[in-house]
């Protein structure tokens, strides 16, 4: 029987949030001073899945989502971002901007379009993830919430 559980993350979480991320080549170097709010699988003890938005006024910055290795490809990455949208979305956010170099087929998946990394807003253009954590050639998305 499943033990899966999905719930936003508290401070506890932190160092296996850095964890599963570093486990996944993702940055963690500007998690300290951005403060993303997070969600989490977990299954019994152990810290399977995140994802987190980094909030700017109605927009966000979808970053940090990972499955743990192992546990990929079985349905728990899609589960997790529809907590997350749902986080966002009673957050009042609006708009959900993201960049990656991996996963562009699955965010596809999930309503997102690709978008230039020009028409985004100021605020997520200005981010360290922007700016010189992603690089250059990581597609941007875009998703609008309803
Ligand atoms: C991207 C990532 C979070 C997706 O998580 P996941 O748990 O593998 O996602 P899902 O299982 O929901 O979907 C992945 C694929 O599995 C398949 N799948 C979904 N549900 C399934 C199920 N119940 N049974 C079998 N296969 C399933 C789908 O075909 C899907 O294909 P897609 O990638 O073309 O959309 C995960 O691969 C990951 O952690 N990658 C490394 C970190 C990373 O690149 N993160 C993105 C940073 S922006």
């Amino acid at each position: 029987m499943t033990t899966t559980q999905v719930r936003t993350a508290t401070l506890n979480d932190s160092t296996r949030i850095i964890a599963l991320l570093q486990a996944n080549s993702l940055p963690t170097s500007d998690l300290a001073e951005c403060r993303p709010e997070f969600v989490v699988i977990e299954d019994g003890d152990e810290l399977i899945g995140t994802g987190g938005v980094q909030v700017f006024g109605d927009a966000a910055l979808v970053r940090s989502v990972a499955i743990a290795k192992g546990r990929q490809n079985g349905g728990l990455g899609s589960s997790l971002l529809d907590a997350l949208e749902r986080h966002a979305s009673a957050l009042g956010i609006r708009e959900l901007v993201l960049l990656t170099q991996t996963a562009e087929q699955f965010f596809t998946r999930h309503g997102y379009t690709r978008v230039e990394r020009a028409s985004v807003p100021r605020l997520i253009q200005a981010t360290a993830e922007f700016r010189s954590l992603c690089p250059a050639s990581a597609v941007c998305m875009s998703k609008r919430l309803t």
